[in-house]
């Protein structure tokens, strides 16, 4: 029997990344039934928002979701359709595995790092205001419930795959009291998984540790504006956004997607590099306990990149997407 997930394609470069993808699955023979949610720009045209209720509803009743990239204006126009997903589901943890890929050419080596970023609070809350004509001000919202949570996740998930340290990135020398606050509950938690180590590190040494010797970290457990910055620093280290897989997981949906953007200067070219959904898709495949299939599509996309001739432009190979998509479905084992 099949799995039904909600596909939301997204705008720019996502629906031909969601098509690799569709492909691959089909080749894969993994059992999945996609289920068209509408979301994006011509999503905003139709129905006046960019993720209406009833993509929201849908995902809910669906509990899985994989999505494209899709467009934010900047600096003012329509809400984050990200943002909106995110607080409608309450999707409070935001997963960004940063593993060095064989073929992938970067500074680094053996990096093996897994970011968890609190999804929900931090300056993301969006209440500002303006206190006088020329005084804007943006609140810091931290609570108990939600530092808990998240630092609990992040335990759990290093007890799970076995690993071996978690680091909470925070500012708690300037911001005393809500990072304060984050960093103690971090060290409440970290009492009640005794086998895993627990420290943590002021958030801009910790940038200068990344870029220094990354392999000294493991787990990460960071608030939602350091964690915005570091996830996509650590993807750097590894290749770059367009290696990077994430997913955002709350308790009533896990919605999988690729880090990186609409890429909007090469959308409809067949230059898109479908990696990141991919690497996305697979965390997805063992969220839904596919591990076999998991392991099969991670293998294929590895040996291609490793190869490095089918691959895009942006991984310094000379294919095309469509070329991509057919060297990882002939190379399935
Ligand atoms: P971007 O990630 O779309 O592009 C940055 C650069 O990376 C571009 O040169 C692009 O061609 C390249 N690139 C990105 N993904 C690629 C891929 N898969 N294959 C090959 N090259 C790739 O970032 P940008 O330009 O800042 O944002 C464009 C739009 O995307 C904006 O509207 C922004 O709001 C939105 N965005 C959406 C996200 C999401 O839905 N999760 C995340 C980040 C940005």
């Amino acid at each position: 029997m099949s799995i039904k997930v909600a596909l939301l394609k997204g705008d720019g470069i996502g629906p031909e990344i969601c098509q690799a993808m569709m492909e691959i699955f089909t080749q894969l023979k993994a059992p999945i039934e996609w289920i068209d949610v509408p979301c994006g720009e011509d999503t905003f045209e139709k129905m006046g928002s960019s993720m209406p209720i009833s993509s929201i509803d849908a995902i809910k009743e669906l509990k899985v979701a994989i999505k494209g990239p899709t467009a934010t204006p900047i600096g003012g126009g329509r809400k984050s359709a990200n943002v909106v997903l995110r607080k409608s589901l309450d999707l409070y943890s935001n997963v960004r595995p940063a593993q060095s890929i064989p073929g992938v050419e970067t500074p680094f080596k053996n990096v093996d790092l897994i970011i968890i970023r609190e999804n929900t609070e931090d300056v993301y809350a969006a209440i500002e205001h303006t206190l006088h004509p020329d005084v804007w001000q943006c609140l810091k919202i931290i609570t108990r419930p939600g530092s808990e949570r998240i630092c609990r996740y992040a335990f759990e998930m290093a007890r799970n795959l076995k690993r071996k340290k978690v680091t909470c990135v925070h500012k708690a020398n300037i911001m005393k009291l809500t990072d304060g606050k984050f960093l103690e509950i971090f060290r409440e938690v970290a009492k009640d998984f005794p086998e895993i180590e627990a420290n943590d590190v002021i958030v801009d040494n910790v940038c200068m540790q990344l870029v220094s010797k990354p392999q000294q970290y493991d787990v990460m457990v960071t608030q939602n504006l350091y964690g915005d910055i570091i996830s996509d620093l650590c993807a750097g280290l590894i290749g770059g956004l367009g290696v990077a897989g994430g997913a955002n997981i709350g308790k009533k949906a896990a919605v999988f997607e690729a880090v990186h953007g609409t890429a909007p200067d090469i959308a409809g070219k067949n230059m898109a590099n479908p990696t990141a959904l991919l690497l996305s898709s697979a965390m997805m495949l063992e969220h839904l306990k596919l591990f076999e299939e998991a392991k099969r599509l991670r293998n294929s996309l590895f040996k291609v990149i490793q190869e490095g001739k089918s691959t895009t432009k942006d991984l310094k190979g000379s294919g095309t997407t469509k070329e991509f998509t057919e060297a990882i479905c002939r190379n399935f084992t």
